[in-house]
């Protein structure tokens, strides 16, 4: 293919070297202002890189599933995801991303789940009481202290006694230097605090390590110690370090986004929460939750995807262009990045109808919105790299709404940002701040 005859897609570079990138991060209508201007497929220049943004069903299964042998993983992610979450599954390709997702996956289905439901039911209803009695809270950064003590609990096994609050202020400067412009490897800047919170955090790992090996419990960590391939491969100590931090990345900044989302979106529709209610209260649960009630949940099930829907908590997926590509007439190099887009795709008003109303009937059986287009609800992503812990998020989010609908109340207080922010994951500005009250009448 010559690159010289073709068009690559319409749209700026920016400034140099800069690129957009600052509009990037800082303004969360970014894509929506090209995609407007420049149609489903542009360019542009952000985080050191030439960037190709695509929208729409079409795009999403080209990438994730009929044109993989264009894309690379790894090539995708920026250079501080790499230094900082290590050679772990995202930055991975090909073979060895197979053999490595094999191995993980025990941790994330069947009986391994089925084992962490009663630790996920303690802990949520432990954070819901704290909630009860503070009253009035900031949602998105309690929420953050839950999905991360669920996620170090039964990824990484850490026991009560650990000091959940410092792994979680680690986690934080961690995620921090994701973002950071200035790679500056110093204490004082953003990289270089994520760089040593992400060395705390892997000796910490190591060190649970050390203690499963002899007894490895019923755990993520343990599993991945105990897990055989079908010729009696293993993951090494040293890859499972960086796989557990990266799951425990990957695990809980994303559910929370979501379940703010979901408390956000009931409270704004007052209709859809008294259906949510009737359904939980018609299920009869008189003591713990099983497998067999979540199941049974089917209207929450189109809340879930109406919020993945509406406030998928990640915006898209990048990736490395390793073989140039023709799509749509436009060509796109080698080298490049591309991005397919979540968020947009999921307003596509030719598979959803008002895309822009919460309506979870539409997942209902009789429209089934979604099952007509393939690739077009991809808040998980798609194809071979469909997100591992969907299940384990799925059970977390119907655990965590289940206990809140059942006994509580909640009002969005006035006077706050609702604004959506993009960066780390999809949240409003203020936080969300709720009034939170236990139900009189069950
Ligand atoms: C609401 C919660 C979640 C959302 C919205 C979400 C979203 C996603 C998306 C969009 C991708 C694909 C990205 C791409 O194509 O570039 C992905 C992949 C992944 N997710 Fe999730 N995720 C969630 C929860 C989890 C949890 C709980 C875990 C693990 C505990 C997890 C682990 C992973 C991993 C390891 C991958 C990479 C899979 C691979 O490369 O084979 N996610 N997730």
């Amino acid at each position: 293919m010559k690159a010289t005859s073709k068009p690559v897609p319409p749209g700026s570079f920016g400034l140099p070297i800069l690129g957009e990138t600052l509009q990037f991060l800082l303004d969360p209508k970014f894509a929506d202002k090209r995609e407007k201007q420049y149609g489903s497929i542009y360019k542009t220049h952000v985080l050191g890189r030439k960037t190709v943004f695509m929208s729409g069903p079409e795009a999403n299964k080209f990438i994730l599933s009929t044109h993989l042998e264009h894309f690379s993983w790894g090539k995708g992610w920026p250079s501080n995801f790499h230094e900082l979450l290590g050679r772990s599954l995202f930055v991975q390709d090909g073979p060895e991303h197979q053999r490595n997702r094999r191995l993980l996956m025990p941790a994330f289905h069947g009986q391994a789940l089925t084992n962490y439901l009663t630790t996920m039911e303690q802990i949520i209803t432990k954070y819901l009481s704290k909630w009860e009695k503070q009253r009035h809270l900031t949602l998105f950064s309690e929420m953050k202290q839950m999905t991360f003590e669920i996620a170090s609990v039964l990824l990484l096994g850490t026991s009560p006694g650990d000091n959940i609050e410092g792994l979680s202020q680690w986690f934080a400067d961690l995620t921090n230097g994701l973002f950071a412009i200035l790679p500056l490897r110093t204490g004082w800047f953003k990289y270089g605090k994520a760089l040593a919170a992400r060395d705390r955090l892997l000796e910490y790992i190591d060190q649970q390590i050390e203690e499963k090996t002899s007894n490895p419990g019923d755990d993520a960590l343990g599993l991945m110690i105990q897990t055989r391939d079908e010729n009696g491969g293993h993951l090494s100590k040293e890859e499972i370090k960086v796989q557990a931090l990266l799951l425990l990345f990957a695990g809980h900044e994303t559910t929370t986004s979501m379940l703010v989302s979901f408390c956000m979106a009931l409270a704004q529709h007052p209709h859809i929460l008294e259906k949510a209610k009737a359904e939980q209260k018609g299920l009869k649960i008189n003591s713990h939750l099983t497998l067999e009630k979540l199941k049974q949940m089917t209207y929450l099930e189109q809340i879930l995807k109406e919020v993945e829907r509406l406030y998928p908590p990640v915006g898209g997926g990048f990736r490395g262009v390793i073989k140039p590509f023709m799509f749509n007439g436009y060509y796109v190099p080698e080298d490049w990045i591309i991005s397919y887009r979540i968020n947009s795709s999921h307003q596509d008003k030719n598979v959803f109808s008002n895309p822009e109303t919460f309506d979870p009937e539409r997942f209902g059986e009789q429209r089934a919105e979604h099952k007509k287009t393939e690739y077009s609800l991809v808040g998980f992503g798609g194809g071979p790299r469909f997100c591992l812990g969907y299940a384990f998020a799925q059970m977390e989010m119907k655990v965590f709404a289940s206990l809140l609908l059942r006994n509580y109340g909640w009002e969005i207080l006035p006077d706050q940002d609702l604004t959506m922010d993009a960066i780390p994951t999809l949240h409003p500005r203020s936080g969300l701040n709720i009034e939170l009250v236990r139900s009189m009448n069950k």
